[in-house]
């Protein structure tokens, strides 16, 4: 039987000190179990974030990380229906991809269908479905809105992979949304992506002149802080998903604005309260965004596992075009 080849997580620290290539066990599937010959993970921030220790609460070690990849079904244990060796699915709900093989309980196992490239598949997931919570959070503050036609949005970290999806989804639901970016080489990448020029945040706030409906954020800091003060329409919303800056928005930003709604969005929370039929539903409005091109990511590189110092680099480098992906297979 082919080795277990795992990244493994065994005390906390920065990723690329911490993160250790271990050859693992690979027990037979118990009941209900399926065990997945993993083709492609993803390397994502919020799988780095655990590794720090940042969610040491929720965190059990050793651990194997990555939230989101394909693979393709090896073997299942006793009671699995519905699912056989050879399917082509996405394990949702836990870490674990950045391994060869691995085991996840079948209810969550999802097929993916089969006009998706692997690439495609291996992305199906964490950002797409991000981006389609944030829109819908949009609409909901705004009276359970079915568009967002003419809503004036700002979107941080708009050269993300989420924050390009953001771009697409937003203005095609008739919104105007202006991309915030923290540099003019990510500017210039957007594009066609962007009617209007984007907005290189700094050290400097925006002019007050610059006012928005909502805006959606994943940097937190100074940048966040200076958005919800200085930019943000009484009665609006200040949606923060993440924290790219590594510093949370001040409390006294957030106090002084009473007259806005100020909350955050984890994915997380949906994935586990959904229930199976609306995460299917959720992943299938993924799979049609990805078709329309709306909610795809650009890939800048696959690398194998047994080069995961290189991909994690990668992954970090300032002005990178686009996901990193991991195959587990060599
Ligand atoms: N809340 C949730 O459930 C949830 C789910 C998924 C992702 N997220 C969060 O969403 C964010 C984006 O994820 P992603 O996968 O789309 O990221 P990504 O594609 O890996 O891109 C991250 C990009 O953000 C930019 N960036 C990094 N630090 C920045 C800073 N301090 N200020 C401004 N821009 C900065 C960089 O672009 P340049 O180098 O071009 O400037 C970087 O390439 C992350 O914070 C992630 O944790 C949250």
């Amino acid at each position: 039987m082919a080795d277990n080849i795992a990244a493994l997580v065994a005390e906390y620290g920065r990723p690329e000190d911490v993160i250790r290539l271990v050859d693992r066990p690979r027990p037979a599937p118990e009941p209900g179990i399926v065990e997945i010959a993993v083709e492609r993970a993803a390397i994502n921030p919020s799988d780095l974030i655990p590794v720090t220790g940042a969610y040491s609460n929720r965190t059990v070690l050793p651990f194997v990380p990555g939230f989101e990849g394909v693979g393709i079904v090896s073997r299942i244990g006793a009671g699995v229906t519905g699912l056989k060796p050879g399917d082509r699915v996405l394990p949702l709900g836990a870490s674990g991809l950045w391994q060869a093989y691995l085991q996840r309980p079948a209810e969550w196992c999802f097929a993916v269908p089969g006009d998706l490239s692997t690439e495609q598949a291996a992305t199906a997931y964490v950002n797409p479905m991000t981006t389609l919570r944030l829109s819908a959070a949009v609409k909901e503050h705004f009276g359970g809105l079915s568009e967002l036609i003419g809503l004036r949005i700002g979107v941080t970290a708009a050269g993300s992979a989420i924050g390009r999806m953001l771009l697409k989804t937003l203005a095609a639901e008739g919104a105007r949304v202006t991309a915030l970016v923290r540099s003019e080489g990510t500017a210039g990448s957007l594009g066609t992506l962007v009617d209007a020029a984007p907005i290189v945040t700094g050290p400097q706030a925006l002019d007050a002149d610059i006012v928005f409906d909502a805006v959606i954020d994943a940097v937190g800091g100074d940048v966040g802080g200076a958005l919800l003060r200085n930019n943000l329409s009484g009665g609006g919303l200040f949606l923060q998903y993440g924290a790219l800056s590594g510093i949370p928005i001040a409390q006294d930003a957030i106090s002084a604005r009473t007259d806005v709604r100020f909350s955050f969005l984890w994915l997380r929370s949906f994935v586990h309260s959904a229930g199976r039929a609306a995460l299917g539903i959720a992943l299938e409005q993924c799979f049609d965004g990805i078709r329309r091109g709306t909610l795809s990511s650009a890939i800048a590189a696959t690398y194998p596992l047994s080069r995961l110092d290189e991909a994690l680099s990668h992954h970090l480098a300032s002005g990178r075009a686009g996901k990193i992906l991991i195959d587990p297979r060599c």
